[in-house]
């Protein structure tokens, strides 16, 4: 395959050079005049290191404070556009003023690609760009990137009952980032992800072009729906189809520790819930608890459920299809579905308006990782899976452990660009929390370990990874210079399979000088 890098390389040095000379004169000053001649009182949604509220803007959505420590590269400002003109003249004046741009939503990357680069760099916070706009006659919404989920939410159920939204169950995370990179939640069994309904957006591309559904083609409005939007550009607003929900719903919680046979009910679930009704979610949430014995510490998996019905027919439901859980009524609280989404963030679910809340969960250091699984994993395995969590650096640590099956194996592997879907049993999502930056070393090697331990049971011809959980040890672009298909490859096969090589020739068509680039983003590489 002849790359692309080769034929643009001579060009490239010479717009290094350019911009390298821009660099040497004033980069900062020459940004700021740029913004100033293309923006009326750019100053008002500009914050440099000198603007007294710079960090307050910076922080304002970090989630990941291992991100936000004092040796953390800072960008050189933070833009927060308030229309679509005022993103156009950023990327401009990023592009010719030498500056890296990062897009930033809800700012829940894990990685913190979205507010970090090792370049210069500025920050492009869609924080004004919130609207929520549900159209409940014909069963759809527009909403802006720099809403959270929780404002979706809130909105679709501010005017209807039985209407819902396929995405996250956490209320903070942003919908630039989270649709962008797939979206899977509770109601994902029933109906897909979140990328499976949109059906519009608006793009604003390095040229500065606006693109809709039909001006941008198929291929773009393809890649954007589960190829991680900043690759392509700066997603602005999505066109979301909306999905019937009951006005009632049923959730419930059955713990059981090590004492409590959890390993054998784990063991079984795997077998049943991939099978369930759709209408039937389960999750399994594993984690180190306290132990009845005082000062001792055991594993606990904490049985999940959301059923889109009545806990008179859920309670005959899952005795039949798995008695092991013994699931009883006093597991089972019946409430409205946005309310749902309250209990799985493990939060009070009245009043409904804490959604509409960015901050209402705590901040802390955190890494993630993922796996799909395709075969059940032995009761030992299982065993020697959760007597990991008895170890050191695992106080916060967490693996959310979600049934897929249901619409989820309905759909094809190439449908978007997100393609663990069909024979998938469950999707495992690894987290480790610490408080404390000296427990960052011990956290994360306890999570490498953990991930090694579950190389022989995740998908054995090709480990998956989701791009929603991004996980820079799989590999990374390089910082200077060109990264090879090959190179990238290496992690874009993970989380894209197939589809990595079509997200490729589509970055090459619409940014082929690859101004939307970080860590893992898709090189433009292809052969003439
Ligand atoms: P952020 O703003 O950090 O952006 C994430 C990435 O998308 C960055 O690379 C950014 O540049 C890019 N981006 C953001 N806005 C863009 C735009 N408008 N245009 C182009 N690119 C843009 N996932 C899931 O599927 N189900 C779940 O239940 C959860 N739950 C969850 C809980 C918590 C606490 C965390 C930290 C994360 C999750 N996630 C998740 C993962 C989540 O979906 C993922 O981190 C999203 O990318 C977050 O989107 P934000 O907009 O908040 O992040």
């Amino acid at each position: 395959m002849k790359f692309l890098q080769f034929s643009v390389l001579p060009f490239l040095i010479v717009i290094l050079s350019v911009s390298g000379a821009n660099l040497a004169r004033h980069p900062h000053r020459d940004f700021l005049r740029c913004l100033s001649l293309r923006i009326a009182n750019s100053s008002t949604i500009t914050y440099t290191q000198n603007n007294p509220s710079y960090s307050s803007v910076l922080n304002a959505s970090i989630h990941n404070t291992r991100f936000s420590t004092p040796t953390t590269p800072k960008p050189y400002a933070i833009i927060t556009p308030r229309k679509t003109s005022h993103v156009q003249s950023t990327i401009y004046c990023s592009k010719n003023h030498g500056f890296q741009l990062r897009i930033r939503s809800g700012g829940h990357d894990v990685e913190g690609v979205s507010y970090v680069s090792q370049v210069p760099f500025v920050i492009l916070d869609l924080v004004n760009f919130r609207d929520v706009k549900v159209d409940t006659k014909n069963e759809v919404a527009w909403v802006q990137s720099g809403a959270t989920t929780g404002e979706l939410y809130y909105g679709i159920a501010s005017k209807t009952q039985t209407l819902g939204f396929p995405a996250g169950i956490c209320h903070t995370i942003g919908i630039g980032g989270h649709l962008s990179g797939g979206g899977f939640g509770i109601l994902g069994r029933k109906y897909g992800l979140a990328a499976d309904h949109i059906i519009d957006a608006k793009l604003v591309d390095a040229n500065g072009r606006v693109l809709r559904r039909k001006s941008m083609g198929e291929d773009l409005f393809w890649a954007i729906r589960g190829g991680g939007g900043n690759t392509f550009g700066v997603v602005l607003a999505w066109k979301i189809k909306l999905v019937p929900v009951p006005p009632v719903v049923t959730v419930f919680t059955v713990n059981k520790n090590l004492e409590q046979n959890a390993t054998k009910t784990f063991h079984r679930w795997q077998y049943i819930a991939h099978k369930l009704p759709r209408d039937l979610f389960t999750t399994v949430w594993v984690m180190k608890v306290n132990s009845s014995q005082v000062g001792r510490k055991t594993v606990q998996a904490s049985f999940k459920g959301m059923f889109l019905g009545r806990i008179d027919v859920l309670i005959p439901l899952i005795q039949y299809a798995f008695p092991e859980l013994g699931l009883a009524r006093e597991n089972c609280t019946e409430m409205s579905w946005v309310q749902s989404v309250l209990y799985f963030g493990a939060l009070p679910i009245e009043p409904v308006e804490i959604l509409l809340n960015r901050s209402a969960l705590p901040r802390l250091s955190l890494k993630a990782k993922t796996d799909y699984i395709r075969q059940p994993m032995s009761e030992t395995g299982i065993e020697g899976f959760m007597n990991m969590f008895l170890e050191e650096g695992t106080d916060f640590a967490i693996t959310m452990i979600e049934a897929f099956g249901g619409k989820m194996d309905e759909i094809r592997e190439n449908e978007l660009p997100f393609p663990h879907r069909s024979g998938i049993l469950f999707e495992s999502v690894y987290i480790v929390q610490w408080t404390n930056e000296e427990d960052a070393g011990l956290c994360i090697n306890w999570m490498r370990r953990l991930y090694s331990y579950m190389s022989s049971y995740a998908s054995k011809s090709l480990r998956g990874a989701y791009y929603n959980y991004k996980d820079l040890d799989l590999g990374t672009n390089n910082i200077n210079g060109y990264t090879s298909y090959e190179q990238a490859s290496v992690w874009g096969l993970k989380y894209f399979r197939n589809n990595f090589k079509r997200l490729v020739r589509i970055k090459t068509m619409i940014d082929p000088m690859n101004f939307f680039s970080n860590e893992q983003s898709i090189p433009p590489l292809l052969s003439p």
